[in-house]
């Protein structure tokens, strides 16, 4: 059931056509968060940087929108390494958003320690720090992965994990017209570890398409 209503028409009227590969999966998200009762935690790495720019996905507007039209105590924790990327997203936040200058692992490492404290838990945790080099993508996989051992105390079976830029990886070879697959697809990019380190541990997979989100860790 869709509970902000005055979310879910800013979502598919403005926002949708504009976030493109990523649409169907941050409605997958939200609808996810309607299905909660209480309030709600969201943590996020890698926040909105340049304004008007879609084509990174402005998840923090989105997030920041969501929780505006949440319970009261609803929370969205953003952070970034770069100040001038949390000054631009400190324009257009509200009251419920917490954004913090600093590394992820780091930060990820503290607001656990302090959820475990205040006997807390995330809802939803949006990995998106570390931008990717398609073609050299370990050093963004695997810091991606240092993010989810960090906040992994806090993580309910049912909290949705998502991941971004995780188009799949495969290797083929063209013959004529044919693609010949000499390895299938795989979840990629950013999300390339955390899919390795999911599935070893059987962890579901909620969806994978160019975001892959997760379930059970
Ligand atoms: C792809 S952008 C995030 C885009 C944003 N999620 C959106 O939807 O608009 C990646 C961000 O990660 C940040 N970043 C890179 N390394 C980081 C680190 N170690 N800790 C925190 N943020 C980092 C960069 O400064 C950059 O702003």
């Amino acid at each position: 059931m869709r509970k902000a209503s005055e979310f879910w028409s800013f979502f598919d009227g403005e926002v949708a056509p504009r976030l493109a590969l990523r649409a169907n999966t941050f409605r997958k998200m939200f609808e996810h968060l309607d299905r909660l009762d209480t309030p709600i935690n969201i943590i996020e790495t890698g926040c909105a940087r340049f304004k008007d720019d879609w084509t990174d996905g402005q998840s923090t507007m989105l997030f920041d929108k969501y929780i505006h039209h949440h319970a009261a105590e609803s929370k969205l924790y953003s952070v970034d390494i770069n100040k001038a990327a949390t000054d631009y997203a400190r324009t257009f936040i509200g009251p419920k958003t917490i954004l913090t200058t600093d590394d992820s692992v780091k930060y990820l490492a503290k607001l656990t320690a302090d959820f475990l404290a205040n006997g807390r838990t995330a809802d939803l945790v949006y990995l998106d720090a570390h931008d990717l080099d398609w073609h050299y993508w370990y050093p963004s996989a695997a810091h991606h992965l240092m993010e989810l051992c960090a906040v992994s105390r806090i993580l309910r079976k049912d909290t949705l994990v998502v991941v971004d830029d995780c188009a799949h990886s495969a290797s083929f070879v063209r013959t004529n017209n044919n693609i010949n697959f000499i390895t299938p697809p795989i979840i990629g990019g950013k999300g390339r570890l955390v899919a390795e380190f999911a599935a070893r541990i059987g962890a579901k997979v909620e969806f994978s398409e160019y975001q892959a989100g997760w379930s059970g860790f």
